[in-house]
Parts: structure tokens; sequence; C-alpha cells
């Protein structure tokens, strides 16, 4: 397998992608509902006369693999088959804001980024629908690569064999506060902790409230958003592995946050705010540490843009 080099003048056009960074599950949404962030992956993909080339910059640097089993480059030969579309060679440049295996949707940007720029390497062939289908497929759920894709809030359900989703607008001035502990955490590992089946009572505390989020950010109602995040079907579960995850809870919602949650599978914290911005971040800080957990905080304004071709 040979090599190009970037920028040695003999590879094909350039597709530049940016992919939001995206939380899932926002409190009660398990699986169901996604908000894209102001927090980028860029992805730069090329045809090459032969072979693979794979830099990755950034967050994810010595740790994401540059070879053929990466995941962006799996992906993007499954567009270029379904597409009937055969690169001689592939380059790949993976410029990351996103840190891996947080709970901020790294691997759905991955797999969004790599789907889209192969789909548009190879003519635009596959459709938003069969794009979003294909990395919902490979991510197992929908509430990380909806968003990534389509930016805003989305609320997805799988129906039949097809994804049915709704993209709703964030509500304007609404803040989010992520505290990102220093340590990683797999999906596979968050997911393998939760029970086969739940009771009917935690059930019905999920949907009523998963409901009325959505109302709320539907009606941008602040006051309705305060009173609707909490969870019972996926969160208790998961507190041995965030150590004083209740605890950050408590802090930032008395330090002034209208919903506090663990950002999908975790470890991040995520607290949506619209004031009090300040006293929220030094609150999960504070509380994290005196758990003895070192974290980034960093204030995010939600991603109104999904995937962008640039
Ligand atoms: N809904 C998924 C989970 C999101 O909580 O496991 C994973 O990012």
């Amino acid at each position: 397998m040979s090599t190009v080099r970037p920028g040695s003048g003999d590879e094909g056009r350039r597709v530049r992608v940016r992919v939001p960074a995206t939380t899932a599950n926002l409190g009660p949404g398990f699986d169901t509902l996604g908000m894209a962030l102001c927090l980028y992956n860029y992805l730069e993909m090329w045809e090459t006369p032969a072979g693979l080339e794979i830099v990755v910059e950034g967050e994810g640097t010595g740790q994401i693999v540059a070879n053929d089993t990466n995941i962006v480059y799996q992906v993007a030969c499954q567009v270029f088959n379904q597409s009937g579309y055969h690169p001689q060679g592939i380059g790949i440049k993976l410029t990351n804001q996103i840190p891996v295996a947080r709970g901020l949707g790294s691997s759905a940007a991955a797999l969004v980024g790599g789907i889209l720029a192969a789909n548009e390497l190879a003519g635009r062939r596959l459709s938003l629908d069969q794009l979003l289908e294909l990395a919902v497929g490979l991510e197992g759920h929908p509430d990380n690569v909806a968003p990534a894709l389509l930016g805003g809030i989305v609320v997805c359900a799988q129906v039949g064999s097809g994804l049915c989703y709704r993209r709703i607008a964030p509500p304007q001035g609404l803040q989010v506060i992520v505290a990102i502990p220093k340590f990683e955490l797999s999906t596979q590992a968050a997911r393998n902790v939760l029970p086969r089946q739940v009771p009917l009572v935690d059930a019905v505390f999920n949907i009523s409230r998963a409901c009325l989020l959505v109302m709320a950010f539907l009606n941008q109602d602040f006051a309705l958003i305060s009173q609707v995040m909490d969870d019972r079907l996926h969160q208790p579960y998961r507190t041995a592995l965030v150590p004083g995850l209740d605890q950050v809870f408590q802090a930032a919602r008395e330090a002034g946050a209208l919903g506090v949650a663990l950002s999908g599978a975790g470890p991040t914290v995520v607290a949506l705010a619209r004031e009090h911005l300040a006293d929220v971040e030094a609150a999960m800080r504070k509380t994290l540490a005196d758990h003895g957990i070192d974290c980034t905080i960093k204030r995010l304004l939600p991603s109104t843009l999904g995937a962008e071709i640039l």
C-alpha cells in the first residue's frame, strides 16, 4: 500500500466537514433526545492515487487509530460501497475539539463526519435519511448521531425499520455548561450497568418528563425545563461510575442551573442554565474536586447547525 502525503500535489479534491458535539438523553430522554453543541470536530477527506493516509490532530491524538480499522475510514468505505464509488486511495485528516469517550458524542461525530465527507466525494448519491440510518445503525442509538447530523435538539424514535425524528430549535438564551472529568468512560461499559427491565412506575416517571421537556423546549418554557429533567431509567444505575454525581446534580441546581444531567453515557455532567453561570461552574468544579475528580469546564451554546460541508 503506497502513501500519498497531504499537500504533495497529486491528491484529488478535498472535502472539509464540520460536525458538532452532542449531549444525549438530556435527563429523561434516554436514547431519544439529543442536542448539538458549539464544539466541533473538523474532518478532511480526499482521494489519492493509492493507499490510506490518516492524520489526527487535537483531541484523540495518539489514541485514535490511524490505519484501516479507523472508524472514519471504515464508514467511508461503507458509503463508497453503497454508492458504487471506488477511489484508488483515501486521505483523511481529523482535527478534533470533542474529547474522546466523555459523553459528548465523539464517536457520533466521527461516524457522521466520515459518512458526510464520503458521500460528498462519491457525488452525493445517498440521501440525508440514508446517511442518518447508516449512522444510527453503526452507533446503535440515534440520540447523538441525529443532532450531530441535523443540529438543534432532535427527538428520535425507531419506528419499524426506520427512524422517525423531529428537530426543535434550541430555546433562545439557553446556555450549556459541561463539566468534563479527566477520565474516560466507554459507552458500552456505561450501558452494561443498565437493567434489562425497569419498574413500570419508573417508565412512567420518564415518559411524562421527556414529553414535558420537549414541550418546554418548544415553548421556550425555562420554568418547565427546571421541573422535568430528572431521570430514573439510566442515571441511578450510572452513579457508581461517576463519583459524586448526585452531589454535583444537587450543587449545580442549588447554584442556579435549570436542570442537570449526565451527558449521554457520561462521565461529563451537563447543566442547562440561563443565569448564575459562573456560580454553576464553580459548584460543579468544587463538588467533583471534593470527590477526587479533576474536570474541565466549558460554557457552550446549543448549535443550531448540524454537520456541514465547509
Ligand atoms: N443514549 C445513550 C446512552 C447515549 O445513554 O447510553 C450514549 O452517548
